[in-house]
Parts: C-alpha cells; sequence; structure tokens
C-alpha cells in the first residue's frame, strides 16, 4: 500500500511526459484546449460567416492563435495575427482577446468553401512558431442563390402553327439541384429536365428550353420559367410576352362600291386587312399597275385579341376608258416582301343596261300595266256575265228537276279515292 501510494505520483508525471506536445515545456500549457462549436456552418454566397473558436479558462503558452483552411498538404493560413492584411475580407471579432479567437469572414464565395481550424502555435527555441494544438475543425459549406432567371426567344418573328424555342437561363448558384417550371399564361407546360453545368468552379449555371406552338391569339400571351433552389425564399420568375416574336400575316380583302359603276361615276375600292401583327404596316394603290393615291380612313385599329385591323380606301373616277382596269392594294406588314392584292374596275355599258335598260324597263312596265287594265276590265265584265248567267240558271232549275245522271260517278270516285288515300295512311 505504502509502495503504491509512493508510485502514484511518478506514474502520472510519465503518463504527462507521454503525452505532451514536442517542443513544449511541460509545465506551460496544461489543460489548454480550442473549442470550436460549430461542426458544420452553410452558409449563403455574399453573406459573412462567422467561425467560432474559444479557449476556457486557461491560458495558454506564449504564441499566436491562427485560422487555417485545410489540413496537411494544401493548408492556407486564413487568419494569422501576426501578419494582418488590412485589405482581408476576415477580422477577428474580439480584438485583442486571450479566449475568443472568433473569426468574420466577410462576403462569402463558393471558394471559401472547406475546413476551418483554429491553431495554436507556440515559440519554440528556434524561434518559429510550432503547432501546439487545434480546434476540431468547421466544415463550411458555401450555397447561393440563383440569378434571376432570363428567358430569350428567337431573333426572329415566327407565324402562328410555327413550333417556336424558348430558352430560360440562370446562373452562380449552388448546390446544384434546381428546379424550373414553365408556364404559358399560368398554366404549366410539360418540359424536359433542365441542363445544369458547373461555371467558374464551385457554382452552376442552368438553361431549360421550351417549344411553344404560337397561336394567332398569342399577341397578349405571355411566358414564365419559374426557378426554385433550396437558397431561395419563393421561386424567381422571368418572363417573355409572346408579341415579341409573333407575326401574323393580315388577311386581305378588296371591295369595290358600287361593282359596277355607272360610267362616269365614282367608285371607291378599299382595301381591308384584318387580324394582324404587329401594326406596322403600309398600304398602297396601283392601277394597272401605277401608283395611285389612297387614303387610310384609319390607323391599325387593335382587336380584343391584341390583333389589328386596318380600312385603306381610294376613289376612281369610272371613266369608260378605265373599264376593266385591275385596281391594286399592295401590302406591306412588318417589313415583309409586299404582297398584290387585286380586282378589276367594271363599268355598266349604257348601251345594254344602266340608263337604257331603266327606259326600256318603264316601256314594257307600262305596257304591262296597260295589259292588266284590259284583263281586268275583261275580268270584271266576264264575272258580272257569269253572275247573271248564274241567276238565270238558278231559277230555271227551280223549274224543272236537277239533270244528275252524268255526274253522280265522278263525286264517288273521288270519294273512294279519298278512303284509300286515308286508309293508306
Ligand atoms: C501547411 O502546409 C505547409 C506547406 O504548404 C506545411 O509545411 C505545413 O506543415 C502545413 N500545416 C499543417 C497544419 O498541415
Ligand atoms: C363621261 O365623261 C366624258 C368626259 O367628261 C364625256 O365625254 C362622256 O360623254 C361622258 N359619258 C357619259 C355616258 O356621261
Ligand atoms: C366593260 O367591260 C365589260 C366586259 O368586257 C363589258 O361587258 C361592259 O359592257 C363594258 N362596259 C362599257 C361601258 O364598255
Amino acid at each position: 500500500m505504502v509502495l503504491v501510494a509512493q508510485e502514484l505520483p511518478l506514474m502520472c508525471l510519465m503518463l504527462l511526459l507521454l503525452c505532451r506536445e514536442p517542443g513544449v515545456s511541460a509545465q506551460a500549457g496544461q489543460g489548454f484546449t480550442l473549442q470550436q462549436p460549430q461542426p458544420k456552418v452553410t452558409v449563403t454566397a455574399g453573406e459573412t460567416l462567422t467561425l467560432n473558436c474559444t479557449t476556457p479558462g486557461v491560458a495558454g503558452p506564449p504564441g499566436p492563435v491562427m485560422w487555417l483552411k485545410g489540413w496537411g498538404s494544401g493548408n492556407k493560413t486564413v487568419y494569422n495575427p501576426n501578419n494582418v492584411d488590412p485589405s482581408s475580407r476576415v477580422t477577428v471579432a474580439a480584438p485583442g482577446s486571450d479566449t475568443d479567437y472568433t473569426i468574420r469572414i466577410s462576403n462569402v464565395q463558393p471558394e471559401d468553401m472547406g475546413t476551418y481550424y483554429c491553431v495554436k502555435f507556440v515559440k519554440a527555441a528556434t524561434g518559429v512558431d510550432e503547432l501546439f494544438k487545434r480546434g476540431s475543425g468547421t466544415e463550411v459549406s458555401v450555397q447561393a442563390k440563383p440569378s434571376p432567371p432570363l428567358v430569350s426567344g428567337p431573333e426572329q418573328r415566327a407565324r402562328p402553327e410555327e413550333s417556336v424555342p424558348f430558352t430560360c437561363t440562370t446562373g452562380g448558384f449552388l448546390p446544384d439541384k434546381i428546379e424550373v417550371k414553365w408556364f404559358k399564361n399560368n398554366n404549366p407546360m410539360g418540359v424536359q429536365p433542365p441542363q445544369v453545368t458547373e461555371w467558374k468552379m464551385k457554382t452552376y449555371n442552368m438553361s431549360s428550353t421550351v417549344r411553344v406552338t404560337l397561336q394567332k391569339d398569342d399577341a397578349r400571351s405571355q411566358l414564365t420559367c419559374e426557378v426554385a433552389h433550396s437558397t431561395l425564399p419563393a421561386p424567381l420568375r422571368g418572363s417573355f410576352q409572346l408579341s415579341r416574336v409573333l407575326r401574323v400575316p393580315p388577311s386581305v380583302e378588296v371591295r369595290a362600291e358600287p361593282s359596277p359603276v355607272e360610267v362616269n361615276k365614282t367608285v371607291a375600292f378599299t382595301c381591308l386587312l384584318k387580324e394582324f401583327y404587329p401594326a406596322q404596316v403600309s398600304v398602297s394603290w396601283l392601277e394597272n399597275g401605277i401608283e395611285i393615291k389612297g387614303q387610310s380612313l384609319s390607323r391599325p385599329l387593335e382587336l380584343p385579341q391584341g390583333l389589328f385591323e386596318l380600312r385603306s380606301r381610294v376613289e376612281v373616277q369610272a371613266t369608260e376608258e378605265k373599264n376593266g382596269s385591275t385596281i391594286t392594294c399592295t401590302v406591306v406588314h412588318d417589313a415583309q416582301a409586299p404582297a398584290n392584292y387585286s380586282t378589276v374596275l367594271w363599268i355598266s355599258d349604257p348601251a345594254q343596261g344602266g340608263f337604257q335598260m331603266d327606259k326600256g324597263a318603264n316601256f314594257l312596265s307600262s305596257l304591262l300595266l296597260l295589259w292588266m287594265g284590259v284583263l281586268l276590265e275583261k275580268g270584271i265584265l266576264g264575272g258580272l256575265l257569269f253572275f247573271l248567267f248564274k241567276r238565270m240558271k238558278r231559277k230555271a232549275s227551280q223549274m224543272l228537276p236537277y239533270p244528275a245522271p252524268p255526274q253522280s260517278p265522278a263525286p264517288a270516285a273521288r270519294s273512294q279515292g279519298l278512303a284509300t288515300a286515308s286508309s293508306d295512311l
């Protein structure tokens, strides 16, 4: 027992000797520890990262506490109190403290990802700082918000029924998991998964393409790309007005009023441009290929669906030699190739119809009236005669028996026929 009691301090001394760090005197720094309470930290790019490191109670031996990123080969000194760069993003939270070695790193970048160690160095006899103790390390992961999504469409306008690609892009996000949704006028659209590519090391870019078959009534339609990412409290949206890429060519109608026209009267030609987009349009008029001055009655009129309508009018004096002339309405829509729409100027022939025909008709109708008058006269006379004849006959039949025999079979046959018809029914 006595022996054991004597041997105990020796054993303790031996253990201490075994456990002590090389180059450090046994007396200094015993019980000194560095505590890094955060095993893992996630920080969003651009924000400030706080790395905690404290030593509870026991003051350490002389020597600096530094911060290293990584361990072993490839480690990097993040903070050295003896070599502070004033332009550095790294600052100490409690300057001058010998118990709190917490640092702050502002404007965190994806490159800042790694494990950070708070390390105590001591002055060795050689004058070189030697590693004494370190904290357990803090693993820092950086996440980055995607940039606002941008939707791009084709360079040139396209017509209805054409299938057109639209692309939604966003970049600079971390981690790489991202969700993309497309909507046309708030209606979800089916799409392929987005393409995610690494960009500028450590962050990612995304590109998602959707094909849209344009429709005539898409002048007011909107395409939306919605991006969801773990860093975002709410999805980000980018949109595109389909009117930017839509071209609906006008459907054109040329009309002459009146047609045919009487000689030397005025005939009005109207060119009606229906349902077109965009509004940029010019209309010119040609008479047998030679330009004539027309007049646009109105500027393009916007229809409820966002399409436009335009009426252009030209008046022509219908001189006889213009009969059969071609009147053309030339439409240039949205800097496209001109399109021609023609009609023919017809002048009614005064010899056959028109004025002459009116005269003839008058003559004919007066003839007809005369004839009808004659007929009416005859009819009245005939009726009167018939009436008188009947009266005479009735008076005669009152005196004589009715001559029945030749007429009786006919009504009988008629009633029989009626009977068969009704039985057939
Ligand atoms: C850090 O790297 C240097 C060489 O770059 C090396 O000499 C040193 O031992 C390393 N320190 C630690 C703690 O790994
Ligand atoms: C039409 O006008 C021309 C010239 O003004 C004239 O010579 C011609 O007789 C006119 N024709 C008719 C049917 O009025
Ligand atoms: C105009 O031309 C049409 C067709 O050739 C013909 O029927 C009509 O009589 C002409 N009119 C005049 C006024 O010559």
